[in-house]
This record gives structure tokens, sequence and C-alpha cells, in this order.
């Protein structure tokens, strides 16, 4: 399988984590990772897991920093095959349900909307409030895929790992790339 160019945006939302196994299983299996991580999402990336975008970039091909509005990816005729905002916060989504594109993860996710390109999307909030769940519905209108990271547990996962994995699973096909496979043991 040739390498796809997927962006990965990782915002100030809990489950850092998430991102991180995205970027790190996309970039094993040959893809392009280009990777965009917000000002809050260097906080949680270092609270949650303790590392820094620096320990990232071994994964990724180029680290845009979310204010620069003149990166590639703030045009829709850059190429990308596919975006995900993993985790996504609830004011990231706040600005993409509303086209308010501020910075360039909200610029970027406007363009792959725009495009027709995959947006997957995996917020991370709890309770939701309408707001949340408004704005869950303006994206699913315009076409992202709302991929809440809510963790199966029907494969009995031993770790923390395997729980990550449970949705980083379901992320890649929605990016238009050959799932991995979790084994179904067949016993619940
Ligand atoms: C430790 C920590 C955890 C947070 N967790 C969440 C969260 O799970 N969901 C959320 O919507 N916001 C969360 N926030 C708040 C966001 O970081 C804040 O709204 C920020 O403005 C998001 O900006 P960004 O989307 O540009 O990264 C958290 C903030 C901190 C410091």
């Amino acid at each position: 399988m040739t390498g796809k160019r997927i962006l990965v945006c990782l915002t100030g939302a809990s489950g850092a984590i998430y991102g991180v196994k995205l970027i790190q299983t996309l970039s094993q299996r040959g893809h392009e990772v280009q990777l965009i991580v917000s000002k809050w999402g260097h906080e949680t990336l270092s609270h949650e897991t303790g590392l820094s975008v620096e320990d990232l970039k071994k994964y990724a091909e180029v680290v845009y920093d979310e204010t620069d509005l003149t990166a590639g990816p703030a045009s829709g005729s850059y190429h990308l095959d596919a975006m995900a905002i993993v985790p996504c916060s609830m004011k990231t989504l706040a600005g993409i349900a509303n086209g308010y594109a501020d910075n360039l993860v909200g610029r970027a996710a406007d363009c792959a909307l725009k495009e027709r390109r995959p947006l997957v999307i995996v917020p991370r909030e709890t309770p939701l409030n309408l707001i949340h769940i408004r704005n869950m519905e303006r994206v699913t209108e315009a076409g992202a895929i709302l991929l809440p990271a809510s963790p199966a547990f029907w494969h009995k996962p031993e770790n923390i790992d395997q729980l990550v994995d449970s949705i980083v699973d379901r992320i890649i096909p929605h990016l238009g790339l050959s799932r991995t496979e979790i084994e179904w043991t067949g016993d619940i």
C-alpha cells in the first residue's frame, strides 16, 4: 500500500495518548504524518503523558505551529489525504461547527470539509451540554466523522495501551486506510 499524507491535530482535551498512538501507528505503517499540537494540546500532552512535541517529531514529517496560517494545510489546494483531530476539545469543535477558523487546526478542518476530504473528530468531554451536542450535529451534517473516544471492552483489554488501541483501530478506516485488527475472541 502506498503511504497517504495524514494531518493529525492534538488539541487541549484529555486523551492526548490517543493522538500519540495514532501518529505512531500511521508512521509505522509508512504514512506521512503532518502534525499540529495546539497551545493547550502541548499542556495536556505533557501533563498526561510526560511527552513533549519534540518527542513526537520522529513520527511526523512536519510539525506546524497552530498560529501559522501561511502553512500548507491552511489552503484547500494543499494535498492531504485525510485529517484527524485527536483529541478534540469542545472549543475546537465549536470553532469548526461555526466556521470560525482562527488557528491552523480550525482552518485545516474547514478546508477538509469544503474539499470533501475525510475529517475524523475525536471529541472528549463528559457530560455534554446542548451546545456541545449541537456542534457535534453541525460538524456531522457538514461531513465530519465524529468518533467519540469510547473504548471497547469486548476484547478484554489488559492494559491502557489495549484500550487506546481499540480507539485508534476505529479511527484508521475512517481516514480511508486499511484497518488494524483486534482479535475477536468470541467470548463476551
Ligand atoms: C488538563 C486539562 C484538561 C482539559 N480537558 C478538556 C477536555 O477533556 N475537553 C475539553 O473540551 N476541554 C478540556 N480542557 C480545556 C481546553 O484545553 C480549553 O478549552 C482550550 O481552550 C482548548 O483549546 P484548543 O482546542 O485550541 O486546544 C482541558 C484543559 C486542561 C488544562
